[in-house]
């Protein structure tokens, strides 16, 4: 007898269902909406504010590295909407500095943007920015007025005056900068406390590259010798920092300890190494609490700069 027990056909096995959540980092770049005038960039902030949503600035030059994508990544966990300006500002270059030949790649840019969850790029053009006739500047005086600001001048006005008017253009509630550029970050907190701007500007640590050279769309200037040589700044800065950590307090110890590993560095050269107050970056003879220390140097026609805090729980 044949049992007449049907036997359950196995079911065709459905295919798995299509996550609609897209994975940050794999976003596509075109999920990054490219606005070009000043006009649009008001358009969807009013309409964002409308939404009492909340807006992140992190105002760059493109040519995007890690430490961006580190400020935009923060940027993403404070507010709504996230814009990224790339915008190379012409009144923070010195004639004869490397305006026209600064590195620029917009599709590159908008796929990093896209991965680390900006949700717009905002590139206006210098001729809206600096229309003709244009001849208001925004002036921070004692934080800019040594270091970049003495070897480069007219520098931070370019820059406290672009990032003023990202700030008006985008009225973000927060902004977001590196401190590998302390000078700058400092100049930007000064302008936002004076002028009464309502924005919270949020400095990031410096992001470096593996053998501890810190990330700058500049780096790509260097040469691999070059690039060989310019590791001598973190290397003078460690030192300084374990010197700190060891109990040294003594500015002129600290300073002596770099400017001995720089000078010995062939193809590198020293234009400053100076140990400041972390805030108002006046010059410190000896350190009470904190500090930092700062370097510029010039490897072959590149100029870098980079710094260390100085605080902490070093013995006295
Ligand atoms: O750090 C930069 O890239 C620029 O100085 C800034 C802050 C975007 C202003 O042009």
């Amino acid at each position: 007898m044949t049992s007449k027990k049907s036997r359950k056909k196995p079911s065709p096995k459905k295919p798995p269902r299509e996550k609609t959540v897209v994975k940050r980092g794999s976003r596509p770049a075109s999920a990054v909406r490219i606005i070009r005038t000043i006009d649009n960039m008001r358009a969807l902030v009013r309409e964002v504010r409308l939404r009492k949503r909340s807006i992140a600035l992190v105002p760059t030059m493109g040519f995007l590295h890690e430490g961006h994508l580190s400020l935009i990544r923060e940027a993403r966990r404070r507010a709504k909407l996230v814009v990224v300006s790339i915008f190379v500002n012409p009144t923070q270059f010195l004639p004869g500095e490397d305006l026209d030949r600064y590195p620029r790649d917009l599709p590159g840019d908008r796929r990093k943007v896209a991965a680390a969850g900006g949700d717009v790029i905002f590139m206006p053009e210098a001729a809206e920015m600096y229309p003709e006739g244009f001849q208001t500047f925004v002036d921070v005086t004692h934080v800019t007025r040594d270091l970049c600001g003495a070897a480069r001048p007219g520098h931070f006005r370019g820059v406290a005056t672009v990032v003023t008017k990202l700030f008006n253009i985008v009225q973000p509630d927060v902004a977001l900068f590196g401190e590998k550029d302390y000078q700058q970050l400092q100049c930007v907190r000064r302008l936002a406390q004076d002028l009464n701007l309502p924005v919270q500007i949020v400095g990031l640590p410096t992001v470096r590259e593996t053998d501890g050279l810190a990330m700058s769309s500049r780096n790509v200037y260097l040469s691999p010798e070059e690039r060989g040589q310019a590791l001598a700044i973190s290397r003078g800065l460690q030192k300084a920092r374990r010197l700190f950590s060891a109990g040294e307090r003594d500015s002129s110890e600290l300073t002596a300890a770099v400017l001995d590993i720089l000078r010995n560095q062939s193809g590198l050269e020293v234009e400053y190494v100076t140990v400041c107050h972390p805030e108002t970056l006046e010059r410190l003879p000896a350190i009470d609490r904190e500090a930092v220390i700062l370097v510029a140097a010039r490897v072959g026609k590149t100029r870098l700069i980079d710094n260390a805090r100085l605080k902490g729980t070093g013995r006295r």
